[in-house]
């Protein structure tokens, strides 16, 4: 039996956090075992909204920090291959014929759209063209690897469901061609930041990383946000929405701890300083084993930059297949032949 395909990726804006690692990594470890999983490193969906050079060169360094933080939490390279996105230039290619395929108006009226000109401060009269049809290269990257399932977030939902569209469009117009993928909705839960105010994010302030040392951990958790009217330890407290209490439940592996802190907090028995010491060795324990493999990995030198190349080229080989034949099916390289031929047969 074949094993389902799933692909999945992320733009490469810097280091993972612990949100990341709830959101999709913890998720995509597991799946690597029952699928064939590809992560595609979308360095050029990062053009969409930065397209100057020194962004370029700034992914450059956020690409291996992110791979990195793949593999020190688990990925593991002989089942999923990760690769790099700008180095497979078909994906152009595919992009450009699916753009025909799609309406303008359908693409400007996704939420998404909206959602990342504002974040890039970029105001609704200067949306580049590029970043409108960011979802068609999604597509472009979901059909060249002839996924079954694609597991996002709840605001990529749409993305796929267009990449389901193109593809019966496609077959409509070229004859039964891909097979429509399927959007894997993770239940993904939104990971509070430190500030217990907004979602983790680095642009916020507010994160813990995967690659904190112990003591920044220590120093991240000492600042956290708690209940804001527990200015005594013997004052009952809040903990369903103290980030402190949030985080003990997603990565303290001793529950029984966790279910006693709750419960001297809420009667008041219990001091913040003890219920984030006790955080603090949670969290170093979580990232512990995470730490000693990006210990690995970093002293193998090479190693990540082998890895995503050996990825890239596996993915390079599919894309080049699957561009040929998309070619042949459309016509496209039977014009050219049919050129070549004649031209060659006269001198
Ligand atoms: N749009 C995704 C993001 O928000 C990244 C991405 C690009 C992607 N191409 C993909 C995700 C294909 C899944 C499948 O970062």
């Amino acid at each position: 039996m074949l094993k389902k395909k799933i692909l999945t990726g992320d733009r490469p804006t810097g280091k993972l956090h612990l949100g990341h690692y709830l959101g999709t990594i913890q998720n995509r470890v597991a799946l690597q075992d029952k699928y064939d999983c590809s992560i595609l490193i979308a360095d050029l969906h990062v053009l969409t909204t930065k397209p100057q050079k020194e962004h370029i060169l700034a992914s450059r360094n956020h690409i291996k920090d992110m791979v990195v933080d793949y593999l020190a939490c688990g990925i593991d390279p002989e089942k999923s291959v990760i690769y790099l996105q700008s180095a497979i230039p078909a994906v152009c290619e595919m992009s450009l014929y699916f753009q025909m395929l799609v309406s303008l108006n359908r693409l400007t009226g996704l939420p998404s759209l909206k959602e990342m000109a504002r974040s890039a401060h970029i105001d609704e009269e200067s949306i580049p063209l590029g970043l409108v049809a960011y979802p068609v290269l999604q597509t472009a990257d979901i059909l060249m690897s002839k996924a079954d399932l694609v597991p996002v977030g709840k605001d990529n939902e749409a993305h796929v469901e267009l990449a389901r569209l193109i593809a019966r469009r496609f077959n409509q117009y070229y004859g039964e061609f891909f097979n429509i993928p399927e959007v894997v909705v993770g239940q993904c839960p939104t990971l509070v930041g430190t500030d217990g105010l907004n979602k983790m994010s680095k642009s916020l302030n507010n994160t813990i990383f995967l690659s904190d040392s112990a003591a920044d951990v220590a120093k991240k958790v000492k600042k956290m946000y708690t209940d804001p009217n527990r200015v005594h330890a013997h004052i009952p407290g809040e903990v369903e929405k103290n980030p402190v209490f949030i985080y003990h439940r997603w990565f303290n592996s001793n529950q029984e701890e966790v279910n006693d802190l709750k419960e001297r907090y809420q009667k008041g028995s219990v001091t913040d300083v003890e219920v984030k010491d006790k955080l603090t060795v949670a969290l170093n324990n979580f990232l512990d084993p995470i730490r000693e493999k990006r210990n690995q990995v970093l002293s193998r030198k090479g190693y990540v930059e082998e890895v995503i190349y050996e990825g890239t080229l596996k993915m390079s080989e599919i894309a080049q297949e699957n561009i040929k034949q998309m070619r042949s099916v459309m016509g496209i390289s039977g014009t050219w032949n049919k050129i070549s031929r004649v031209a060659r047969a006269k001198s």
